[in-house]
């Protein structure tokens, strides 16, 4: 990768605390301009790789740089250069949404005959123009994740730190914060998104899965989700009585795995869908109606069941 475009290099990160290895031998690069999504259930190490890359813990071993700067001897640089709105981020309640920005522009350390106008020009990106005398504690949780998002940009950072931005955020609101993603990424800022909303992973540029502390598999929302790397077919079932159909077809051992999807049931596996009329005869002989059976697409979310079980069983 060209060094000029080149955002941030993680070359076999690995963190311990004690005996507990919470980040594995992890690598990734990212490209300027990029939005790159790490995912992984809860204890995955997202957290842990992001304060590294921070400089605010230090790694048992491995490289990193951030905007060609090393964390281990020019953490300031970095900080100087970046924003991070951390998982626990918290708002002052009583503060106006101007005096938190006013607030984390000093902490950034923007001029203070800056601040007004920067507040201005943000306010009116994020929408919050109308906003900026309410007290944070009364702004709707849409319009505090835009602030929080803000609050991480008075020095025009060129790298973003987003540690699970819309955790607990409605769909609208999630869609409102990605579109400003978008748009600062389009700028040349690259970010770097942690989530559990497997749906929102299909917005990040290229994404890693990590669980255990290992990237577990990496590429293109694209790229992962076809068949050739994939090497597996997935069918959807719509059935009834889910509970007897499940266990059924987990036992059957047709298919590697078998999942519910809300009241649909996804079966995956090589040639999942050549059993098809195998599933549906086992399925009708155990009382359950079939409705519906589909050959589909495998989702980000098949792609990650499919590769935990593969690391798993080794
Ligand atoms: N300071 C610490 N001392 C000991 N163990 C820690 C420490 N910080 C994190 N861990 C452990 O490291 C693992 C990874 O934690 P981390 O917070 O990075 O996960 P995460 O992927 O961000 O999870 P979540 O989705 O819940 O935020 C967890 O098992 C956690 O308990
Ligand atoms: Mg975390």
């Amino acid at each position: 990768m060209n060094s000029n475009t080149t955002s941030l290099s993680v070359e076999n990160l690995t963190k311990q605390f004690d005996h507990f290895t919470a980040v594995d031998h992890v690598s990734f690069s990212m490209r300027r301009g990029e939005i790159f999504g790490l995912l992984g259930p809860n204890g995955a190490g997202k957290t842990t790789t992001i304060r590294i890359l921070l400089g605010l813990l230090v790694p048992t071993s491995g490289e990193v740089s951030v905007l060609g700067y090393d964390v281990a001897r020019q953490a300031e640089e970095i900080r100087a250069r970046v924003g991070y709105v951390s998982q626990k981020f918290a708002l002052y309640p009583d503060l106006t949404a101007a005096e938190n920005f006013d607030f984390y522009a000093g902490v950034y350390g923007l001029p203070r005959h800056q601040v007004n106008a920067r507040r201005a020009e943000l306010f009116q990106v994020v929408g919050l123009a109308e906003q900026e005398k309410q007290r944070a504690a009364n702004l709707a949780g849409g319009s505090r994740q835009r602030l929080a998002f803000a609050c991480a940009l008075p020095h025009q950072p060129q790298f973003l730190f987003l540690d699970e931005p819309t955790a607990g955020d409605d769909p609208t609101s999630r869609r409102g914060l990605w579109d400003l993603v978008f748009a600062l990424a389009e700028k040349g800022t690259s970010i770097l998104v942690t989530t559990h909303y497997m749906d929102e992973a299909e917005n990040c540029h290229r994404l890693a899965f990590i669980y255990q502390g290992r990237i577990i598999a990496e590429g293109t929302p694209s790229a992962m989700t076809e068949q050739t790397t994939f090497g597996a077919q997935v069918i959807e079932i719509d059935c009834a009585p889910l509970e007897t159909a499940l266990p059924t077809l987990r036992e059957s051992q047709l298919f590697d795995e078998v999942a519910l999807y809300g009241s649909t049931i996804h079966a995956m596996g090589a040639g999942a869908v050549g059993r098809i009329s195998q599933a549906r005869a086992l399925l009708q002989a155990n009382g359950v109606t079939v409705t519906r059976v589909e050959t589909i697409a495998p989702s980000l979310e098949d792609v990650f069941i499919a590769r935990l079980r593969q690391v798993s069983s080794g």
